[in-house]
């Protein structure tokens, strides 16, 4: 038995155990009730019936006729005078009765009276009858009848309110132990699948459980073992990914440091080697540093601090910065920018997005091309397009290159020095300044990258 198990069970027995008291206890007292009514008013009538006769004919055979007649029956009737001097009695009269008849009320209704009704402590419940010939009171039929038969009846009731009870309060525990394990099975089920994936199980299956708040529950813990699998594979992979990027450039400076460091290496020849080293000490750097920068975009721990820009004089001091490294290139950059255009932006951030666009752009492009940046406001929206006339990229590798470490040949790019963590930083900057990026290209026309706020 789980803990939940038992408090809706104990719940629902609780209430419904409240509730069945109440109600027997109602249906109990009601049905006493006018049991002994009906008792009390039949001997009543009976009382009556006599007087009828007596007031037909007050005479001494028919007053033992009566008495006769009720003596074989589990009533009794005596005949009073107006006086309290007794007629007669068809049984003997007890102590008892002798205290009943002295209460005889002045003035009975021709109807009678119930003299005694409590029938659980008295002996007898009693009724009076007057006896009334030509308006002069002759005499008082009084009917007796021992409470013991009302007693039995009641105790007979008593114990088929009891069985009723018992029985309903053993239907109620089973009907109780179904609900309960219906309603509690599948959180029982929930819960045993959440543990599960805490300890690396992401296989859940739960059972069907409808269209209601439980069945919701149960499809998003689904899709949470599915959404942390593929997450936990994701990391595995970046993992691996990492350890590869990191190995490659740290075995090219061991391999020329170890050649460097031998006796027979000319000075023109150690300087190549280390020129090499310093080479890849500058990518190993900056592979590094792509790395805590998108590790801290994950944890959400950096900041965006926007600021008011004015976008002309922003791009073309970009523009400047990175045009030493066209100009190598025999390349050319055009810039076109509206020159009232602001923007609210994060200067330094962004200015990263438009560097790894160009480098990108430069990088993949030959030689007397030509790159544009585009900048304009179109319906309240701020577009920038960065616009190359390079290989392009491959339609199928398109939906991917935004991803970490991926790259379309990896090869030719480890030759110019990526490690495919470009874009997936430009996309997590646009991002985080509340736009988005998208890339189209033509293979050996060229790529734009489009991003729209
Ligand atoms: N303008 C472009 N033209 C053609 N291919 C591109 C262009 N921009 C990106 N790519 C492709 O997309 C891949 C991913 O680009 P990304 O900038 O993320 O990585 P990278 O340039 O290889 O390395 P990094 O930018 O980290 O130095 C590149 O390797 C390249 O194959
Ligand atoms: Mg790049």
């Amino acid at each position: 038995m789980n803990k939940i198990s038992f408090k809706i069970g104990l719940l629902f027995f609780v209430a419904i155990f409240l509730l069945e008291s109440i109600s027997m206890f109602f249906l109990h007292d009601n049905i006493i009730h006018s049991r002994v009514h009906d008792e009390l008013s039949a001997l009543q009538t009976r009382g009556n019936n006599h007087r009828e006769i007596l007031e037909a004919s007050f005479h001494e055979e028919t007053i033992r006729h009566i008495a006769m007649m009720e003596a074989r029956t589990d009533t009794q009737v005596i005949l009073t005078t107006p006086e309290d001097g007794i007629y007669m009695s068809s049984n003997k009269v007890t102590d008892e009765m002798k205290k009943i008849l002295k209460r005889t009320p002045k003035n009975v209704p021709h109807n009678g009276l119930i003299l005694e009704d409590d029938w659980k402590h008295a002996t007898y419940i009693a009724s009076i009858s007057p006896v009334i010939i030509d308006n002069k009171v002759k005499g008082y039929v009084y009917m007796f009848q021992n409470t013991q038969k009302i007693k039995d009846l009641i105790s007979e009731l008593n114990r088929h309110f009891l069985l009723a009870g018992l029985l309903s309060l053993l239907f109620m525990m089973i009907i109780i132990v179904f609900l309960t394990r219906a309603v509690t099975h599948p959180l029982i089920k929930m819960s045993d699948a959440t543990k599960r994936i805490s300890k690396g199980d992401f296989s859940v299956s739960l059972p069907k459980l409808g269209k209601d708040e439980m069945g919701e529950l149960g499809e998003s813990i689904k899709v949470l073992a599915s959404d942390l699998e593929i997450l936990k594979n994701e990391r595995n992979e970046f993992l691996a990914s990492i350890s590869h990027e990191l190995r490659t450039p740290l075995t090219y400076i061991k391999g020329y440091a170890e050649i460097a460091r031998r006796g027979d290496t000319t000075a023109a020849d150690r300087d190549n080697y280390l020129g090499i080293i310093h080479e890849e000490a500058v990518k190993l750097a900056k592979l590094v540093k792509d790395l805590f920068n998108l590790a801290k975009m994950d944890e959400n721990s950096f900041s965006i601090e926007k600021e008011e820009v004015h976008l002309l004089p922003y791009f073309q001091g970009i523009i400047e910065k990175v045009s030493p490294a066209l100009k190598e290139n025999n390349m050319q950059l055009l810039l076109s920018c509206p020159s009232e255009l602001y923007k609210e932006l994060d200067p330094i951030r962004f200015e990263q997005v438009i560097v790894n666009l160009l480098d990108n752009a430069r990088k993949y492009s030959e030689p007397h091309t030509k790159i544009t940046v585009t900048v304009n406001q179109e319906d309240d929206k701020l577009h920038i397009a960065v616009r190359d006339e390079g290989k392009g990229i491959p339609e199928k590798d398109l939906a991917r290159i935004f991803e970490r470490f991926y790259r379309v040949d990896k090869s030719r790019t480890r030759a110019l020095g990526g490690s495919g963590l470009g874009l997936s930083i430009v996309q997590q900057l646009v991002e985080a300044h509340g736009g988005t990026i998208e890339v189209f290209s033509n293979l050996n026309v060229g790529t734009t990258f489009k991003i729209l706020f």
